[in-house]
């Protein structure tokens, strides 16, 4: 549903390869994890596939259809963003914020409103409470449910999320992360979630992506990925938390030992 071929971008003159080629392919219904640490290329990544950012190489199809052949406002309504660092407008209460993507597409006042009010209760924030409310006069938390109301406006087929979750605690992450699990299964998206949490990353994933440097070390599910990491950067960064889940199991599955 979403092939990117050996995609690349660079910036200052190429001095920069923030995207060094490349490959995935996520295939309907599927959530794929880009994992990395900061700069290693996720967000332009993302940014590529709908065109925020132009690729300087390789392609990128999205129902079949190459996304440099397809009209730019028609691909960027069947994929649904949410922003690094939320991205509210300030100046915006709650429930206008959500409905931004529908004026941008010329839903008439009332069932814009009907719709975002139907979102806020989607993403446990009640209306009644929070539509009225300012960005600046609710939690992170909640600011990251609001964008994440927002990209879901115009029912997308895509979902691409840049560090939704990253501006809240621990605690926080957490709920906000079953709550995805459950709206995922009622609304059922493809999706592409980034993060550098790799317990994140565990959870959610149907298929984890681990990034270094502009490219992809391993494509994987959780399991495949720490039985079998591919990489000695693999390795590595999944060395401490499969030694906490060794850990973890070996407490908790056999109670007779
Ligand atoms: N507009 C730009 N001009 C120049 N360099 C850029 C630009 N955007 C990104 N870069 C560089 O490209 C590389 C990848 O950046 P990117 O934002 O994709 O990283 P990231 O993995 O999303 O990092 P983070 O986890 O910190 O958000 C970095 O070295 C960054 O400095
Ligand atoms: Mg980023």
């Amino acid at each position: 549903m979403i092939i990117i071929k050996q995609l690349k971008k660079t910036f200052d003159n190429g001095l920069t390869h923030a995207v060094d080629g490349v490959s995935l392919s996520v295939a309907e219904g599927e959530t794929i994890v880009l994992l990395g640490s900061s700069g290693c290329g996720k967000t332009t990544t993302l940014k590529m596939i709908n065109r925020l950012v132009e690729p300087s190489g390789g392609s990128i199809v999205v129902d079949g259809r190459d996304i440099m052949q397809q009209n730019i406002i028609e691909l960027r309504r069947s994929i649904g963003y949410v922003f690094q660092g939320i991205g509210l407008m300030p100046h915006l209460n709650v429930v206008q914020n959500v409905e931004i993507p529908l004026r941008l597409r010329g839903t008439p006042a009332g069932k814009r409103r009907e719709r975002a009010l139907e979102l806020l209760d989607l993403v446990d924030l009640p209306p009644d409470t929070y539509a009225h409310q300012y960005p600046d006069q609710i939690s992170g938390g909640q600011q990251q449910r609001v964008g994440v109301a927002r990209a879901l406006a115009t029912d997308p087929k895509y979902l691409l999320m840049d560090e939704p979750f990253g501006a809240v605690d621990a605690l926080t992450r957490d709920r906000l992360q079953q709550e995805l699990i459950a709206l995922k299964q009622r609304i059922k998206k493809t999706m592409i979630f980034v993060t550098h949490d790799i317990f994140e990353a565990l959870t959610l994933a149907d298929r984890i992506a681990v990034m270094h440097e502009g490219r992809i070390e391993q494509i994987g599910t959780s399991n495949e990925i720490l039985s079998r990491p591919a990489t000695e950067f693999v390795r590595n960064l999944f060395g401490k938390p499969a030694r906490q889940l060794k850990m973890f199991n070996e407490q908790h599955c056999h109670p007779m030992e």
